[in-house]
């Protein structure tokens, strides 16, 4: 068996380059307030591998994803190992587009922050009156670029996403960023609606896409995860406040009321109800157990 490096190690996810193909292993770490705690959240990189393959097939009518499969039994030898089992997915390589696709449903976050300040969100006027964590009229594309490490991401105008995509492919630029645009939405509404009805709002969410060998537009990345998305219970939603996350919330609590009596480690309650909330989310969602 050849033993593998990643090529890239993230807080939370692990990369390994297999030439055409990579596969991108979500670990069971847990990052709070941009720190990695010490505690491992059992079976957490599952729910989020498991999660992107729900969506994936959900939405490859809508346009193809880079998802090969999620089986390490066809994957190379290496990743036939407990620690890759369920938590992996083997993914066709593409070229990145450099733009963070952002879309919102709900007024909340950055987007709040901005509407507070000037009643728009990345140039987009909002109407007058609406409140904290308030749906939207209608959801909204949001683009971001990526920044640097340690850097924050910076939100763009539509037409600054044309114009990065343009300086990179000339004229094509332009339909890459409408496509981007559109599908972004497209994607959004479809499994919004569906969260909906399994009781879960997803407030906002992002998504990367990249290009095949043929220069087809194809969704990348994870999708609609609790780490790429905000999801809110459904049951007791109320504007005029932020809401509970639905993931981390219990951590971040926690960690909040001991704040200077932690060393970023969870007591063994905390963790356990943490990995519990991610597990029904996940059923919530799927209507399946892991
Ligand atoms: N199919 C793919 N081909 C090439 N790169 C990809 C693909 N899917 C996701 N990526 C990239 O892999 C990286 C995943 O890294 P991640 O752990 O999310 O850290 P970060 O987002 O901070 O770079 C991102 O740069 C993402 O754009
Ligand atoms: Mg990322």
């Amino acid at each position: 068996m050849t033993e593998l490096k990643p090529i890239k190690e993230g807080k939370v996810r692990e990369i390994y380059d297999l030439g055409d193909s990579l596969v991108i292993v979500a670990t069971d770490r847990i990052s709070c307030y941009d720190v990695i705690l010490k505690n491992v959240i059992s079976k957490k990189g599952t729910v989020l591998t498991q999660m992107s393959k729900f969506w994936f097939n959900m939405t490859k009518d809508i346009l193809p994803n880079h998802m090969i499969t999620t089986d390490v039994n066809e994957m190379p030898e290496f990743f036939r190992q407990p620690k890759f089992t369920g938590n992996s997915m083997q993914c066709k390589k593409l070229e990145m587009l450099p733009i963070e696709c952002i879309v919102r449903g709900y007024i909340t976050g950055s987007g709040w922050a901005s509407y507070q300040d000037n009643g728009t969100v990345c140039g987009i006027k909002l109407p007058e009156g609406l409140k904290e964590s308030d749906k939207l009229p209608e959801p909204i594309y949001t683009p971001s670029t990526k920044a640097d490490l340690g850097d924050h991401d910076e939100n763009i105008s539509y037409e600054k996403s044309v114009e990065i995509l343009k300086d990179i492919y000339g004229d094509k630029g332009e339909e890459y960023a409408a496509k981007l645009r559109d599908y972004t939405i497209a994607l959004y509404k479809k499994c919004a609606d569906y969260a909906l009805t399994k009781g879960i709002i997803i407030a906002d969410t992002k998504f990367e896409f990249g290009l095949d060998e043929d220069g087809n537009v194809v969704l990348g990345d994870e999708m609609l995860t609790p780490d790429s998305s905000r999801f809110w219970p459904a049951d007791g939603y109320e504007a005029g406040h932020s809401q509970p996350s639905f993931d981390k919330q219990f951590a971040r609590d926690w960690l909040t009321e001991n704040k200077g009596k932690h060393d970023w480690e969870l007591p063994e309650d905390v963790a356990q109800k943490t990995i519990d909330i991610y597990l029904e989310g996940y059923e919530k969602l799927t209507g399946e157990k892991l």
